[in-house]
């Protein structure tokens, strides 16, 4: 029937009120996907018309008034690339030259050898997600050994997504202790000893999302040592150098400390959150070879995987990030702000303890609130407390409990210890 309706259909020049295309292709065997998690906050949050309504979900910086910020150092970076007059043209492949070698230096650091001795292949890439993305697929390609790996529990939400569609295996190790808030530091090691020799490993660089939980100087030195014993590979996601401790060279540690120690990483880098460029969709994806000419044998396969994906980057936000980095005075001023914006997470922490415990007097214990870094934090309330506080109290987060600090100001954070007090009274 269908098809003698159709026959007749495409051979008849009357125009039919049933459009042709629902007929020749039918997607009704389309499954119907679950929202994304986090969106889905915000639409809820955008819908609710409460004045103290307060929206924890997204993790994007908001300055003590709630209001999205646009750093100093940007703004004038604009001025100065307007100024300049400059063209439109394609960029390489893998970006724009004077913005991967500024990116490369801020992560690996001045002295770093392999950076010296010409080792390191860096692209750009779409943002830390267009990292991973490339990351994941080249060692879907190249990794001579098992192509799983290993991610943290809990993570991003995007890691396992990630990786699963650059066709890679996943695995978890342990990293979060429910008990004390912290980190886990015996199950992690012990998962890194347990996994087979040459595994890959994903380490958040610092500012751990969603936990908030980083490794010790001390703890990571442990860690760069097992995982060289175990002869793995370290994947490092930095989405947030500077917003640990408001210093981009301390929040490198673990990555100048890994790499001193001879391991041959990779690195995902966003300037999404310390750069204020989140719709620019700036980062790199680099990778550590043995020598020069392994190098450019892998620049050349970086190439061959990033042409039939995007062909090359957007240039804009390269160019605002590589101003930034190469000119001195405005590198100063981004320096600074990115310490700004950690101080004033660090600030929002010390008063929303400070509310529970002294205002409220809640008895629980929550030096987790100060101990953790970044910009989230994982409170450790439970499913139904979350629930609790968006239906009474209009405050949004996360069903796992982890809230944006950066998302609270100083007009609300004694709003907030008070829903969060009675809903674990
Ligand atoms: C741990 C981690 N990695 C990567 C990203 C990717 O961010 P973007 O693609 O916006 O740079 C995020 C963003 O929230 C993140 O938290």
């Amino acid at each position: 029937m269908l098809s003698s309706y159709l026959s007749r259909t495409l051979r008849s020049p009357v125009k039919h009120s049933v459009p042709l295309r629902a007929f020749i292709t039918s997607w009704a065997h389309v499954p119907q996907g679950p929202p994304d998690a986090i969106l889905g906050i915000t639409d809820a949050y955008r819908k609710d018309d409460h004045p103290k309504k307060m929206n924890l979900g997204v993790g994007a910086y908001r300055d003590d008034s709630g209001k999205p910020y646009v750093l100093n150092s940007v703004r004038k970076a604009e001025q100065l690339i307007l100024q300049d007059k400059l063209d439109k043209e394609y960029l390489p492949i893998t970006g724009l030259a004077s913005f991967t070698k500024e990116a490369a230096l801020l992560a690996y650091g001045e002295n770093s050898e392999p950076l010296k001795e010409g080792r390191i292949s860096v692209t750009q890439s779409i943002s830390g997600t267009g990292a991973l993305r490339i990351g994941g697929v080249f060692l879907s390609r190249f990794y001579p050994h098992k192509k799983k790996i290993f991610i943290p529990t809990p993570t991003w939400g995007n890691h396992a997504a990630v990786f699963k569609d650059s066709g890679l295996e996943i695995e978890q190790y342990r990293y979060y202790d429910k008990s004390t808030n912290g980190l886990d530091f015996n199950g992690l090691i012990e998962d890194i000893k347990k996994a087979p020799e040459n595994s890959i490993f994903l380490l958040h660089a610092c500012a751990h999302n969603p936990t908030g939980v980083d490794p010790r100087p001390p703890q990571w030195d442990q860690i760069s040592e097992i995982i060289k014993e175990r002869k793995h590979f370290a994947f490092f996601d930095m989405a947030y150098q500077g917003f640990a401790s408001g210093d981009a060279n301390r929040d490198s540690y673990a990555i100048r400390k890994f790499v001193s120690d001879g391991h041959r990483i990779c690195l995902s880098q966003s300037f999404a959150k310390n750069m204020g460029l989140y719709a620019e969709r700036v980062g790199t994806f680099s990778i550590i070879s043995g020598s020069p000419k392994e190098k450019e044998a892998v620049d050349s396969q970086l190439k061959i995987l990033i042409r039939p994906m995007y062909s090359n980057p957007p240039v804009n936000g390269a160019r605002i990030a590589s101003y930034v980095l190469s000119k001195p005075e405005l590198k100063k001023e981004w320096l600074s702000e990115v310490r700004l914006m950690a101080d004033r997470i660090i600030t929002m922490r010390d008063k929303l303890k400070k509310h529970l415990v002294e205002d409220y007097g809640s008895k629980h214990n929550w030096n987790h609130i100060t101990d953790q870094i970044g910009m989230f934090c994982y409170t450790g309330l439970k499913p139904e407390q979350v629930e609790r506080l968006t239906n009474e109290f209009h405050v949004y987060l996360t069903k796992d409990g982890r809230i944006s600090i950066a998302g609270i100001s100083s007009h609300n954070v004694k709003y907030l210890a008070n829903a969060i007090h009675e809903v674990t009274r």
